[in-house]
């Protein structure tokens, strides 16, 4: 629960970024008449219509901690959801999770076939790097990491190998995976967010950046066990993609290793881990900044919405 109510700072916030997002995004990507139209065709149909656009919204609210307008993070935001499209886009190839539906649409390769999908994924990754690089060095650094092996990748190589011998692995092993795959990257788009709020010469202050980090590491990790929760209880209307595919493919998930009940449980836990670090953030920020920072109002309700919402979600 937040301090103001269920929502009342992350609605307002969705409804003025949100559309900005779109534009930006929409900006970002060749038009689909540019050669090769096949290829910007394909990469504006597995961006549009869009999911939740969680990604940017962390990164906005990342540069909003650090006490400056989202705006300044809002090419890098877009960039990172060109990032996690990818992810998606490879992740339902055949050879990986095998999956027809996303976004309540036919798969890309579905549509387009398994070579214009991989180069789809190829060009969103390679424009992310450009467009997070707005947000200077240290930002496509931490990208780097979030999205390379040592990170998404490394998580979803892992994903595969435990896939068809979920009972072999345990609690430690399902969180190393989840921790990569998806929460290297929630946690990248909040520390890239903040780095995009940075003057030139500036660092981001060791205390504020490690309460943020925890703050990316928890809801990220939370993030996914929803999403393997909602793979059992969740419809395709809801999900826009195919339930019980976790089921189908065997794959080594919170509930097939803690139960449904438990993994709920924890992901509230997490949430609230989250949920608590929202002062502090705030406090840090302060600390560094100034207390008069008028960009910090609302800050830690915001902060505190985004964790519920992580796991409260329908779809
Ligand atoms: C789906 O991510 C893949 C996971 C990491 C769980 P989202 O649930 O954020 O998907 P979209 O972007 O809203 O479609
Ligand atoms: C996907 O995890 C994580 C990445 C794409 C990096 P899942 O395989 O669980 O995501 P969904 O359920 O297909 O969206
Ligand atoms: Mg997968
Ligand atoms: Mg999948
Ligand atoms: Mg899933």
């Amino acid at each position: 629960m937040t301090a103001t109510g269920r929502g009342a700072a992350l609605t307002p916030f969705t409804s003025h970024w949100g559309g900005r997002i779109e534009r930006a995004l929409d900006q970002l990507l060749p038009p689909a008449s540019e050669p090769p139209t096949v290829l910007h065709e394909a990469m504006r149909y597995v961006l549009f219509p869009g999911g939740k656009r969680l990604r940017p919204i962390l990164a906005l609210v990342g540069c909003a901690a650090t006490g400056r307008s989202p705006e300044r993070a809002l090419v890098a935001a877009v960039g990172i959801e060109c990032l996690h499209t990818y992810s998606l886009v490879h992740d339902d190839l055949p050879c990986m999770d095998d999956d027809a539906l996303r976004r309540g649409r036919p798969t890309c390769h579905t549509v387009y076939g398994e070579a214009t999908a991989l180069l789809v994924g190829d060009a969103l990754l390679t424009l992310a790097f450009e467009a997070v690089a707005t947000a200077g060095a240290a930002a496509v650094g931490i990208l780097a990491q979030a999205a390379g092996s040592r990170g998404m990748v490394g998580g979803q190589m892992a994903d595969l190998e435990a896939e068809g011998r979920p009972r072999e692995g345990g609690l430690e092993q399902v969180q190393w995976i989840h921790d990569r795959k998806t929460g290297a990257l929630i946690t990248g788009s909040v520390l890239v967010g903040a780095c995009a709020g940075l003057e030139a010469g500036e660092s981001l202050p060791g205390s504020f950046r490690q309460k943020l980090q925890r703050y990316g590491d928890c809801i990220g990790r939370a993030f996914q066990i929803a999403d393997d929760c909602l793979d059992l209880t969740g419809t395709v209307q809801e999900l826009g993609k195919n339930p019980n595919a976790d089921r189908d493919h065997d794959k080594l998930t919170y509930p097939a290793v803690v139960g449904l009940e438990r993994s709920l449980k924890l992901a509230h836990e997490l949430a609230a881990e989250a949920s608590a670090l929202a002062e502090p953030i705030c406090a840090a920020a302060q600390q560094w900044r100034g207390p008069d920072i008028a960009a910090l109002d609302g800050m830690a309700p915001l902060l505190q919405d985004i964790a519920l919402a992580a796991v409260e979600r329908r779809c």
